[in-house]
């Protein structure tokens, strides 16, 4: 959610925290803003796309080599100029950024009223700037020292970013429950949501830990304390990400870029991970942690969103292969409604930015509860990551889009494996039937490759079908969580409303939906339910609806049904879902592009919801 960049160094600030936000822009924002320290604070923000800012700073002072920026998604107050970051103080002293929620801001708003305090915006963030130079004048002390007494009076979830403009020679960053990310350059610091704005100028990084704060000095110092004031040495990591790899590399969209990555991403998960020949599998923290695991009473999952879909897929699997019992939850439902976790569960946190809000808080209670907690991020070192106690991560690369493709198909492809390895260890699955399994997962890259293929097919069809006001796109087994995710994708982008159902469940309610604007979308290809979605697809085409089917290559059963035919290749079902997500992601995209949305920055979403 939103992004902050900071800068302090010999450079000039104002271009690399242009630059910075625009690499940002992924996350989903509504208005933008830079803030720059040349002998005074100026302030440029403006509502809307980092462009508009950029229009609006055109003819301005942008000096200064000392300066934090921010694309804002709203939580507290209306996106407007107003309400866009950076805030100043009331002394005009300070200037902060901040990403995410200061949730007892309504009090302390409040007790800083009573003291002659006053506010420009409707922020929560304004309130805690206040609150820190309320702090720095009752104390009489350093700004980063009020910082770290506020942040001790602060309940919810910050990324923040404090400059004073008495202290000239340095930044206070800190953290709790959102991320951040410090580079470190020659006698310079960067300051990022992510590492995106800072590789092109530094690969060593310092990722801050909750509750931590640290103070960037233009001397080169970096000075890192806990909010209960215990200093610790940084601890400097490399990056191994490429610059290349988070552009568009060519692609009209970051999406199409990321869907077309999908036989590298696969085969990249697969990697040093399974051996086909020889027959094992071995996911690293399922290995250490292979006792509990083995024994436990049931597995949790518990994700939001397309990452709640992989979890569907995932209790399909293990439940199916390993014989142990799983429950998939909302993460977001999960923390809310006293769950019973005990030491015999383990809790499967799916994630691909490894930030979101409700899958942490979910972390929290099984964790709180003696659960152990198995995380399956794709942003390494992010919080999700880092609150988990063993875990594989995803090796998608970054996901730009904020639809989530690639990062889906490696989650399915490491619960699969991991599926598999519990079976193993479990002795619920034959050596032959495993290997031949791992075979099968050795062809799926070049059997996506295949299913890209129907690119064309699809367009057409997108042509078609582009202008519906509805869809309904039904599957059975372990199709019915891939027609989920191919609803899910096609809301999200092109804001057409769809619906994913068991095909069977629907006689039993959507059934009435269906007439000749209806177009549905059957995932079939499930061999062993093939009669059964044939008879389903009998059930709307009786009823005049129009049948988008995606089949197994040469089903000519369901191509004579059916309106539309996408062949894709076919595969062993349990892997099917890897092969079948590939033309609804197309599909969805195809029809936003041509209804002309956005199609990386749907409106509305958030690519990384740090919020409740
Ligand atoms: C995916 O297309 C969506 N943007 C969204 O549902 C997402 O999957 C969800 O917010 C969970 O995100 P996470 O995987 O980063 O935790
Ligand atoms: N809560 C702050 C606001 O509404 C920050 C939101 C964000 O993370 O962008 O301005």
């Amino acid at each position: 959610m939103c992004g902050i960049v900071a800068y302090i160094g010999p450079k000039e600030a104002y271009p690399i925290l242009v630059k910075g936000l625009k690499r940002l822009e992924y996350r989903g924002y509504d208005s933008a803003g830079i803030a720059l320290l040349n002998g005074d604070l100026s302030i440029l923000k403006k509502e809307g796309k980092v462009s508009i800012l950029e229009q609006f700073a055109a003819d301005k002072d942008k000096h200064g080599t000392i300066g934090i920026g921010h694309t804002r998604w709203a939580t507290h107050g209306v996106p407007c100029d107003r309400n866009a970051h950076p805030h100043l103080s009331n002394s005009g002293n300070l200037a902060i950024i901040h990403n995410g929620i200061i949730e007892n801001y309504g009090a302390l708003k409040t007790e800083l009223e009573g003291r002659g305090y006053t506010f420009t915006s409707d922020t929560d963030t304004e309130v805690l700037l206040n609150l820190i130079e309320d702090i720095q004048k009752a104390e009489n002390t350093s700004i980063e020292e009020a910082v770290r007494i506020a942040l001790n009076e602060v309940v919810g979830a910050y990324a923040i970013v404090v400059i004073d403009k008495r202290e000239p020679n340095k930044l206070v960053a800190a953290r709790k429950g959102s991320p951040l990310v410090i580079g470190v350059g020659k006698d310079e610091f960067y300051v990022a949501s992510d590492a995106s704005p800072i590789i092109e100028y530094t690969k060593h990084v310092v990722y801050l830990n909750d509750e931590e704060f640290a103070v960037l000095n233009r001397n080169g110092v970096l000075d890192i304390k806990t909010l209960g004031n215990i200093q610790k040495s940084p601890y400097i990591q490399k990056l191994e990400m490429d610059l290349e790899k988070i552009e568009k590399g060519g692609y009209e969209h970051f999406m199409l870029k990321e869907i077309y990555e999908q036989p590298q991403v696969v085969l990249d998960c697969m990697r040093g991970r399974m051996n086909a020949e020889q027959g094992w599998i071995k996911l690293g923290g399922v290995s250490e942690f292979a006792g509990r695991i083995n024994n436990a009473k049931r597995i949790i999952i518990t994700a939001c969103g397309t990452s709640w879909h992989s979890g569907l897929i995932a209790e399909y699997l293990i439940e199916e292969l390993a014989r142990i019992p799983v429950e998939v939850e909302y993460a977001s439902e999960f923390r809310y409604r006293n769950p019973i976790v005990n030491e015999k569960d383990v809790l499967l946190a799916i994630s691909q930015s490894g930030e979101t809000a409700d899958t942490l808080s979910a972390i929290q209670i099984a964790k709180d509860r003696q659960a152990l907690i198995y995380g399956i991020c794709n942003v390494i070192g992010s919080s999700i990551a880092r609150a988990s106690h063993a875990g594989s991560y995803t090796h998608a690369g970054p996901e730009i889009g904020v639809a989530s493709t690639k990062a889906f198909t490696a989650q399915v492809t490491i619960l699969t494996l991991m599926a598999l390895q519990l079976a193993q260890s479990q002795g619920t699955i034959s050596q032959s039937r495993l290997r031949q399994v791992l075979y099968e997962m050795e062809t799926i890259p070049d059997k996506i490759r295949g299913a890209l293929k129907t690119n064309d097919v699809i367009k057409e069809i997108a042509a078609k079908y582009k202008d519906a006001k509805n869809f309904l796109y039904l599957g059975r087994g372990l199709n019915f969580p891939i027609a989920l995710e191919g609803a899910l994708k096609l809301k999200e982008i092109s804001y057409i409303h769809a619906e994913g159902y068991p095909a069977a469940e629907m006689k039993h309610g959507p059934i009435a939906l269906i007439d000749e604007n209806m177009p549905v979308v059957f995932i079939a290809t499930n061999m062993s339910a093939h009669e059964k979605i044939v008879s389903n697809i009998q059930e709307v085409k009786a009823r005049k609806g129009k049948i988008i089917a995606i089949v197994n290559e040469g089903d000519t059963i369901i191509k004579a049904l059916a309106d539309e035919v996408i062949e894709i290749p076919e595969t062993d079902e349990l892997l099917s879902p890897l092969v079948s997500i590939v033309p609804l992601q197309l599909l969805s995209y195809h029809i936003a592009l041509m209804r002309g949305c956005n199609v990386d920055q749907p409106r509305n979403l958030a690519k990384s919801v740090t919020v409740e």
